[in-house]
């Protein structure tokens, strides 16, 4: 989504700030923009539509120089992607602005500031915050005084960042409900939403807290809270992210991304598995108190991160008898929620800010839960500040939108949490906790085995490149697999993608069915095996192309219309986290062969911090 990028320096700022904007173009967005106080002493932008090579092309025939700016990259929410509704957003040619969020009051404050005289040139909710900075700054000068002020009218959220031209010595932002980070230099600092987008000027970061507002200058940063006490953010050296910077030898970050399952699901699994026990401490140090208690769990989630949570309420109460209930974090927000006694709420997210999740979790507090739990990709993301345990699953930065090794790690961080709770409260099966610590510690080698499969589903991979609708079947645990399987698809190939538990077949999605509708089915070899093979011959029978993702055990074969793509045998529970994998690279190569941006898909954004 929507990205900002900000310094003040001694030198020109402008290459700094576009590489903040292509680190942040994985993100999502539909046009850019950058402004400076250039060196004759005037605030300067440029905008361009589309990505930020065209800005950059603009600004290499025609150079913006200056030693404060800031940039941003839009993605469209009020006002259509053109130029004009692109950031930064001027007041009287003295001050810019670059904004993330939504604001919601922006009808009222629009009406009045028109009738104070000011000029709207975008359809943007942003362009109320410039005005309403430069109206306060004929009573209050000081700019961030004034930047103090203007935001106790805004509703709605923000992360935004300003600079005048008559301060010309410093940048000022403010953060409520989208993240800022401050990026510390030796004589230069820098704001941005991600700290990725800053990491080649600093490794030294400040992360703004909601409320708090910025002044960052050459040589200082000072901030206060949403109340205007001053005060002291920790200073956090970071590490992590240094090998997303580059795609190495592969063509895209996806497909990266994809062929680092086996090492970040080891990374996940590190100091987390005894002997034949999970380490429950893994969860924090109350967590074994906690659990015990523990008498159902509430998951919430959003897209990629939602299936994980639904893969793991089979787990939950198919393996620890736990009962769960998982729900979309938008509805979940809205919807009057009756909670059962001695529930853990679980959010699930890649990122830790999506809008809803956060949300649902803000909500879930004043609800009475048990506890929160955050299963969660980033450390100092909001959503692990503000729940009482956490997970962290170690996939690293993931750069292309259509989730894939933050999948996959949230699932096994799930089944690490369904071992934990069974454990504590004993109500797992014998025998169980060990066999799947072991087949846990073989699952990395077991993802290799099925990433050596990529060029057999690259082949697979032409029969969708001119079909326009697919159908994905599974049972059980498999289902959330199949419905990711397809939002795989639609998400990067825009072909249209539906899943349906298998059993579902005959009583609709059946019409469909015809030799231009692909059938893709994950088919481990469990108890449900058997029923899912008259599945198939209810497509078959139809005419209906078959392209089934099987055990090697199974006993399924090629045939006329069916295309068995070999899996090699994995206990069932896992078999979940082994058959993500082939449908990932399904995806990637039907979306490679369509020549369409598979790391950044049109109109999607990789961190959704907005409703
Ligand atoms: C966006 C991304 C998806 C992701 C979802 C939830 O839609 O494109 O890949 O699954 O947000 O994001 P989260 O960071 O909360 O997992």
């Amino acid at each position: 989504m929507c990205g900002i990028v900000g310094a003040v320096a001694e030198r020109n700022v402008t290459a700094i700030l576009l590489e903040g904007l292509k680190r942040l173009e994985y993100r999502g967005y539909d046009s850019a923009g950058v402004a400076l106080f250039s060196n004759a002493g005037v605030l300067e932008r440029r905008r361009r539509v589309g990505k930020v090579n065209e800005l950059e092309q603009s600004l290499a025939g025609e150079p913006l120089v200056g030693r404060l700016g800031i940039a941003h990259t839009r993605w469209a929410t009020h006002g259509a992607p053109l130029e004009h509704n692109a950031h930064p957003h001027f007041s009287s040619g003295e001050l810019a602005v670059v904004h993330n969020g939504i604001i919601e009051n922006h009808e009222p404050l629009r009406d009045r500031l028109k009738s104070l005289g000011y000029l709207f040139t975008s359809d943007t909710d942003t362009e109320v915050i410039v005005h309403l900075l430069h109206h306060k700054m004929q009573d209050t000068p000081d700019l961030t005084a004034a930047l103090k002020a203007t935001v106790k009218e805004l509703h709605g959220a923000y992360g935004l960042a300003v600079i005048s031209a008559k301060q010309p010595d410093r940048l000022v932002a403010a953060r409520s409900g989208s993240p800022l980070v401050v990026g510390l230099g030796l004589g230069e600092n820098f704001l941005a939403s991600d700290q990725l987008a800053l990491r080649q000027v600093t490794d030294r970061f400040m992360y703004l807290e909601e409320g708090d507002i910025a002044e960052i200058r050459r040589d200082s940063v000072q901030i206060w809270t949403a109340a205007g006490v001053s005060v002291e953010r920790e200073i956090v050296q970071y590490r992590e992210g240094a090998e997303a910077a580059d795609k190495g030898e592969f063509r895209h970050f996806m497909l990266k991304e994809i062929h680092e399952q086996p090492k970040v699901v080891q990374r996940t699994l590190e100091n987390r598995l005894g002997p034949e026990q999970v380490l429950v401490q893994a969860f924090g140090p109350q967590a074994a108190e906690l659990f015990a208690k523990v008498r159902n769990v509430q998951i919430v989630a959003c897209g990629t991160s939602y299936h994980a949570g639904m893969v793991a309420r089979y787990w939950l109460e198919g393996l620890a008898g736990i009962p769960c209930q998982v729900e979309v974090a938008s509805e979940f927000r809205y919807r009057k929620v009756v909670v059962q006694p001695d529930t853990l709420f679980v959010s699930i997210s890649q990122s830790g800010e999506t809008a809803d999740t956060l949300a649902a979790l803000r909500n879930a507090k004043e609800l009475g839960f048990l506890a929160s739990l955050a299963i969660c990709n980033v450390s100092i993301s909001s959503l692990v500040r503000e729940s009482d345990l956490t997970l962290l699953t170690q996939a690293g930065p993931e750069i292309g939108v259509a989730s894939t090794k933050a999948f996959t790690t949230q699932l096994v961080a799930l089944m690490l949490l369904t071992l934990s709770l069974g454990q504590v409260k004993g109500t797992l099966a014998a025998g169980v906790e060990a066999e799947l610590v072991e087949e846990l510690r073989r699952l990395p080698t077991r993802l290799g085995e099925a990433l050596a499969m990529d060029s057999t589903v690259e082949k697979v991979a032409e029969l969708f490149a001119e079909k326009n609708h697919t159908l994905f079947l599974g049972r059980g645990a498999q289902f959330p697999v199949a419905m990711e399987g397809a939002l795989k698809l639609k998400e990067i190939s825009y072909i249209h993608a539906e899943a349906y538990p298998a059993g579902e077949l005959k009583h609709g999605p059946l019409a469909l069915v015809d030799s231009d509708m692909p059938v893709v089915t994950v088919a481990p070899n469990n108890e449900l095996l058997e029923k899912l093979k008259s599945n198939l011959q209810e497509v078959r029978a139809r005419g209906g192309e078959l392209i089934v993702f099987a055990d090697e055990q199974a006993g399924l074969n090629n045939g006329e219309g069916t295309h068995v793509i070999s899996m090699p045998h994995i206990i069932d529970a896992l078999a979940p986290i082994l058959y993500t994998v082939p449908l990932q690279l399904l995806s990637y190569y039907v979306a490679v062969l369509k020549g369409t941006d598979v790391d950044q898909p049109r109109n999607l954004a990789k961190s959704v911090t907005v409703e």
